[in-house]
């Protein structure tokens, strides 16, 4: 059996929608894009939505027009994609890095805190495969030091923890419609927020400082442009957007499928060697990740490739990164339980569309090899 990593949820409704763009007058960003960030604000329950081309760009942006830049630091996890670190750099200012909770990988509250100096801004938390970092301590942190929030939700749309979902206890949260995400088109993001000023700031930022889009010159008489600030070209355009329109209409069903897929990987697991991080709280269930002994992780990889089982690792703690370590000498140690989980994680499989006999098959080629 060859059971894939990923394999996307898009039906025939998505790509219709696709095609209606195509024979329209806008292939940019028009009334699809309009018309998505209406919908996943009712979804997210947050007022404000700019969509974006990734969520790289949206933490960019966010952090950018809460007028974090050069000089300023942003903290944020050792355990993530690169680009919760890179993305602040694209902004101008510092990643901070600092180490996690290692039940769940999530960043560490306390470790947050003693890592704030006068220089910090921001606070970046990553909600990692889905399960929601303790925003309510993180909170009470930046309160406490006059600080933003900017969340990396590109795991997690659908979470909650403690009575919170996403974008509640920050200044935005940014998501990401990147090709394997819950919600997906290929490449794709979002910063969705509470502060009406904080999205105008972004949506300026996202065509290159112009007063108006090409939808917004468009209709009417002729209306001038103005170009207010040096911006960048991060806006998402309809063919994407179609594709993600309809399927936010689907997500809590592709939810509920992955739930499933999860507790059935969950009771072939239990009381096995294959142990797994701490779910606490609604996860949105991204990634389903199992954690190895760290001298047989690369070994128990290849297996399961020869078995026909799809697997990727998420993540190598990203301070020991060539590009990281040379930039701001770091070295092994620095952050011990982001080492221990990205020494040691497998991600397995894990999407609507597997089939259960494809669970179960991954499952025991899992116990066969670890
Ligand atoms: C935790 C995390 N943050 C940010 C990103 C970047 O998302 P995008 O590719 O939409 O820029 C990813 C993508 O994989 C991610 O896993």
């Amino acid at each position: 059996m060859k059971v894939e990593f990923y394999r996307h949820s898009l039906d025939q409704n998505d790509i219709a929608n696709v095609v209606d763009v195509l024979n329209s007058v806008f292939l940019t960003t028009g009334p699809v894009t309009a018309r998505f960030e209406q919908k996943f604000s009712a979804y997210s329950g947050l007022p404000n939505v700019v969509a974006l081309n990734s969520c790289t760009s949206a933490m960019q942006l966010a952090l950018m027009g809460l007028g974090v830049g050069p000089g300023d630091e942003v903290i944020t996890t050792a355990m993530t994609f690169i680009a919760s670190a890179t993305s602040v750099m694209h902004a101008g200012a510092t990643p901070v890095l600092v180490d996690v909770d290692p039940a769940t990988g999530c960043i560490d509250p306390a470790a947050v805190e003693a890592a704030i100096t006068p220089r910090t801004k921001a606070i970046l938390p990553v909600h990692l495969y889905g399960v929601m970092c303790d925003m309510r301590a993180l909170r009470t942190v930046a309160d406490r030091h006059g600080l933003f929030i900017v969340e990396d939700c590109a795991h997690c749309i659908e979470g909650e923890r403690d009575g919170v979902r996403p974008g509640q206890l920050s200044d935005a949260a940014c998501y990401s419609f990147y090709a394997t995400k819950n919600l997906a088109c290929g490449e794709g993001g979002a910063v969705a927020t509470r502060s009406e000023e904080l999205a105008r700031q972004v949506k300026l930022l996202s065509l290159h400082g112009m007063s108006k889009n090409a939808a917004g010159r468009y209709h009417g008489a002729y209306q001038h442009w103005d170009m207010l600030t040096l911006g960048w070209k991060c806006n998402l355009d309809d063919i994407h957007s179609a594709l993600i329109v309809s399927q936010l209409d689907r997500l809590d069903a592709l939810w509920t499928r992955r739930h499933e897929i999860f507790t059935r990987y969950e009771r072939a697991f239990e009381g096995t060697a294959a142990a797994r991080p701490a779910v606490i709280g609604k996860s949105a269930h991204h990634l389903y990740t199992i954690w190895t002994a760290p001298e047989r992780r690369d070994e128990v990889l290849h297996a399961l490739q020869e078995r026909g089982v799809g697997v990727a690792v998420n993540f190598r703690a990203i301070h020991l990164l060539t590009y990281f370590k040379d930039t701001f000498r770091f070295k092994p140690g620095d952050f011990p339980y982001a080492e221990a989980i990205g020494n040691k994680t497998i991600s397995l499989p894990f999407y609507p569309k597997m089939q259960d006999c494809e669970v179960d098959y991954v499952a025991e080629q899992v116990l066969a090899t670890i």
